[in-house]
């Protein structure tokens, strides 16, 4: 055996990169929550200055900032910190393409992924609040407003793009979360009126963010499972998104037949969620990723899907024109027609 190492040794760094990676996302976790970001935008100051703003200690806050600095979240000129073009891009509250809390959301499950052998073990889902790390009101806070994070800096604008529903009028969103596509269709299709279904936590995050849309007429939030609520009828437009992926096959299947049902003839349905549409290998990483942490933190029927197969429970549930359609973000589409009586 070789004491002082060999060149296939080197690829040790690689197991010790991945092993440090937990703590990059940790710095960017911190960052938020201390709200650096907001406080370096406008102003250029000194890891003192920093501390002392921020109520923390003086040796710690310069080494943290220090990392902040290697991570690319912070620029240090002359010994002074201020904002990468990242963070003040995505970081600082307030601007519409900010991804804090949906970070915070992500890095919520910190001590579900921790039990990662305990949780592949024994088949089953560890939702942050179950561990302990967060407490079920900034779980559902963090969770609703990092979902509404992703549509404003930029879900919400492909999904607009990528559907043509001028002549619709009556959307329902099932598990409509924060009510953020909703408030984006209508926004964009003045004739459109919403109905947003969910439990009660997401909707006291929907109900400002529709007031502040001045949609309170047209949007219409509805609490309850949407197993178990009356719908109503006469939608011509159905939208679940971020639905299919936390959910069994079963439940996918059982909610698109409830679409159908409540969908007028020629009416439409739209899925959008992370699936597999596209073969690519960046894909492969986040979709082969996103599998495992819908497992571990939303139910153990979870799964990333292929959009085919998606299609396909929708062609079951009687939907027909199906179209699997890739967007530039994380998330796809497929959308199907339910047929018209001839
Ligand atoms: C990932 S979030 C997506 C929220 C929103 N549609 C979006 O795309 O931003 C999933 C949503 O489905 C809701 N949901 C899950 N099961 C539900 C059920 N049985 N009845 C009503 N809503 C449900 C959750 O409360 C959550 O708001």
């Amino acid at each position: 055996m070789n004491q002082v190492g060999s060149p296939v040794d080197l690829g040790a760094e690689q197991v010790n990169e991945l092993a440090r990676n937990f703590w990059y996302s940790a710095v960017l976790r911190a960052g938020i929550k201390l709200d650096v970001f907001s406080l370096l935008e406008n102003d250029t100051l000194t890891s003192e200055e920093v501390a002392n703003r921020i109520g923390a200690s003086p040796r710690y806050t310069q080494s943290f900032l220090d990392c902040c600095v290697v991570l690319d979240l912070l620029d240090k000129n002359d010994g002074k910190f201020v904002n990468s073009e990242m963070a003040s891009k995505f970081l600082v509250k307030g601007k519409a393409e900010y991804v804090g809390d949906h970070a915070l959301h992500h890095t919520n499950t910190w001590a579900s992924w921790g039990r990662l052998d305990e949780v592949i073990k024994e088949g089953k889902t560890l939702l942050p609040y179950e561990t302990g790390y967060v407490d079920a009101d900034t779980y559902w806070s963090d969770y609703m407003t990092g979902q509404h994070n992703r549509a404003t800096s930029g879900q919400a604008h492909y999904l607009v793009q990528s559907l043509d529903i001028k002549k619709k009028r009556k959307l329902i969103d099932l598990g409509g979360g924060a009510a953020s596509y909703s408030i984006a269709l209508c926004d964009a299709n003045p004739e459109l009126k919403a109905v947003v279904v969910d439990q009660k936590e997401p909707l006291a995050i929907a109900k400002p963010l529709v007031e502040e849309s001045n949609l309170e007429d047209r949007i219409t939030l509805l609490e309850g499972d949407f197993f178990d609520t009356r719908l109503g009828n006469g939608y011509d437009v159905c939208l679940i998104s971020g639905v299919v992926l936390i959910k069994p096959e079963e439940d996918s299947r059982r909610l698109f037949k409830f679409a159908f049902d409540i969908l007028e003839p020629g009416g439409m349905v739209v899925i959008q969620d992370y699936m597999r549409i596209e073969d690519l290998p960046e894909r492969k990483r986040l979709d082969t990723m996103e599998d495992l942490y819908v497992l571990v933190a939303f139910d153990p029927g979870a799964g990333d899907r292929e959009g085919s197969e998606v299609a396909s429970w929708l062609e079951d549930a009687g939907f027909k024109n199906t179209e699997t359609i890739p967007l530039p973000t994380q998330l796809g589409l497929v959308t199907a027609v339910k047929p018209s009586v001839a």
